[in-house]
C-alpha cells in the first residue's frame, strides 16, 4: 500500500495540465468491443482505471498497443470470449459498461455483477431495465449477469434516474437495434456526450446528446475510428481549488470551461473569479474575501458529486457556515472525519455536511477512503502547516495521472512512499 507525504504551505505557481477525461475514457474504451477493426484513441490518460479496462479488452481478444505517452492503437479482430471476469469487474464497477457493446454487437453477453463499493450501493437495475426494454433476456446466476437477446428492437424509455454509465450502456445497446429507441431522463453529462460523439464518427444516427432525451436511430453496421477524448472536468475543478486556496498563481490548461458552468458559478458566488484565455484558466482569488454558500450535489447540469469532496475543503477555509447536500450517493462523506482530523469542524447530518470555518489545516496521518475523497486530502494536505502522511493513494491514482510528478513540476513537497 501506497503513500503520499505531503509538505504543505509551499507556494505552488506554474503550468498545470489537465489530462483526458477518465469517465469518458472509460466507455470509449468498451465501446470498440462493438465493432471490428483498427482503432485510435488520443488524450487517454495514464490510469490504473484505464488499464483494468484494457486489460478487460484484451480478455475479450482485444490487440492493444501504446503507440504515444496518451495514444493507443486498439485492433478487434473479433472477441474470444462473451464472459467479463470477477477479477477485472470487481475491481472496477465501469467494466459493466462491456455489457451494451457485447449486446449490440453479439447478441449475447456475461458479466459479472458488480459489487458495492465504498461511496454507496450502487445499483445497476437501470441498465437491466433498459436492456429488458430493448428486447434482452437477463438472468442472474452464480454471480453473473447473463442478456441475451436475438435482435434488439429500438423502444422508447424513461430512466428512473439519468444514471451516467446506465445512459451509455442503453446507448451502446441501442446503435445496432432495429427501429428508433428514445432515451427519456437520459444523463446529459459531457461524457456521455463524447460517448456519443464517438459512435456518431463510427457511423451511428445518435441526436439529442447532452439533453435529457436522446434519439438513436439503429444503423445495420458501424466502422472504427480515430478519436481524441475530451479533457477531464473533475481534474480541472480539483486543480481550480487548489489554485483558489493557493494564491492562484497557477495556469491550469486543458480546460473545456463550459462543462464547468454550475461549479464555476459557485465558486463566483464565493468571491473567486477566473481569467480564461482558451483552454487555459487561471483563478483571481482572495481568501479573506471569500463568502459562505450553500451547494447541492445534482446530475449534469447541476453541481457534480464529483467535486464535491474538494469543494468541501474550499468552504472549510471560509469564515462562517456553508452546507454541503450530497444528493447521488448515500455514503459520499467518507473524508470528512479525516479533515476534521486535520482541524476542520464539520459535521454530518443525514446527506448534509454543515462545515464551519475557518480552519487551519494541521498535516496529520490520514486515509484516501475513495478517489475524490483522496483528492480532497492531497488539496488538505498541501495548504496544511506541516507534513500529512495519506495513505491508501491506490485510490487517487485510479482518476489523476501521474498527480506527484505534476504537482511536484508547480513547486508542491509531495512524494510517494511505499
Ligand atoms: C458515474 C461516474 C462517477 C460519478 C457518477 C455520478 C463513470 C465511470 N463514473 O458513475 O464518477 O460519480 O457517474 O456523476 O462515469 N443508480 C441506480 N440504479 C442504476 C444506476 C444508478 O439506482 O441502475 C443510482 C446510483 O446508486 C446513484 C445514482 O443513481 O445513487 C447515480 O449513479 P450513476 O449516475 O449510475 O453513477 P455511475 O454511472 O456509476
Amino acid at each position: 500500500m501506497g503513500k503520499y507525504i505531503i509538505q504543505g504551505g509551499k507556494t505552488l505557481s506554474g503550468v498545470l495540465p489537465v489530462s483526458g477525461a477518465k469517465n469518458a475514457t472509460l466507455p470509449i474504451l468498451a465501446c470498440t468491443l462493438i465493432a471490428e477493426g483498427t482503432y485510435f484513441l488520443n488524450n487517454v490518460p495514464a490510469l490504473k482505471d484505464v488499464e483494468v479496462m484494457i486489460k478487460l479488452l484484451e480478455h475479450f481478444g482485444l490487440k492493444i498497443e501504446k503507440i504515444a505517452q496518451n495514444s493507443y492503437k486498439i485492433i478487434n479482430n473479433g472477441l474470444q470470449t462473451l464472459e467479463a471476469p470477477y477479477e477485472l469487474v470487481s475491481i472496477m464497477r465501469a467494466s459493466f459498461l462491456v455489457m451494451g457493446p457485447l449486446l449490440a454487437h453479439r447478441g449475447e453477453a456475461r458479466v459479472s455483477m458488480p459489487g458495492g463499493c465504498a461511496i454507496g450501493n450502487r445499483p445497476i437495475d437501470i441498465h437491466l431495465k433498459g436492456f429488458e426494454q430493448l428486447g434482452a433476456t437477463i438472468k442472474t446466476e452464480h454471480g453473473f449477469i447473463s442478456a441475451k437477446a436475438k435482435n434488439l428492437i429500438g423502444k422508447e424509455i424513461y430512466l428512473d434516474f439519468p444514471t451516467v454509465t446506465g445512459t451509455e450502456n442503453l446507448i451502446m445497446a441501442a446503435v445496432l437495434s432495429k427501429g428508433i429507441t428514445i432515451l427519456n431522463n437520459a444523463a446529459r453529462e459531457p461524457e456521455v456526450e463524447d460517448l456519443g460523439n464517438f459512435l456518431n464518427k463510427m457511423g451511428a444516427k445518435i441526436t439529442g446528446l447532452g439533453t435529457d432525451r436522446i434519439i438513436i436511430e439503429g444503423v445495420e453496421k458501424l466502422f472504427p475510428c480515430e478519436y481524441n477524448i475530451i479533457p477531464d472536468r473533475i481534474e480541472a475543478g480539483t486543480f481550480l481549488i487548489l489554485s483558489a486556496l493557493t494564491g492562484g498563481n497557477i495556469v491550469i490548461k486543458g480546460v473545456n470551461m463550459e462543462h464547468l458552468t454550475s461549479f464555476k458559478t459557485k465558486l463566483e458566488e464565493i468571491g473567486i473569479n477566473f481569467k480564461i484565455n482558451g483552454d487555459e484558466v487561471q483563478v483571481q482569488a482572495d481568501l479573506n474575501n471569500f463568502k459562505p454558500t450553500n451547494i447541492i450535489t445534482l446530475p449534469y447540469p447541476g453541481f457534480p458529486t464529483d467535486l464535491q469532496a474538494q469543494t468541501i475543503v474550499l468552504l472549510a477555509m471560509i469564515k462562517g457556515n456553508s452546507e454541503m447536500k450530497e444528493t447521488i450517493f448515500e455514503n459520499r462523506f467518507r473524508h470528512v472525519p479525516e479533515l476534521n482530523r486535520m482541524g476542520a469542524n464539520i459535521k454530518i447530518e443525514g446527506n448534509v455536511a454543515s462545515i464551519n470555518g475557518p480552519t487551519n489545516f494541521q498535516g496529520a496521518e490520514v486515509e484516501a477512503t475513495d478517489l475524490r475523497a483522496g483528492a480532497c486530502l492531497v488539496i488538505a494536505g498541501l495548504i496544511s502547516s506541516n507534513t500529512t502522511i495519506l495513505n491508501n493513494i491506490e485510490h487517487i491514482e485510479r482518476g489523476y495521472e501521474n498527480l506527484v510528478e505534476r504537482l511536484q513540476a508547480i513547486g508542491a513537497e509531495i512524494k510517494k512512499s511505499e
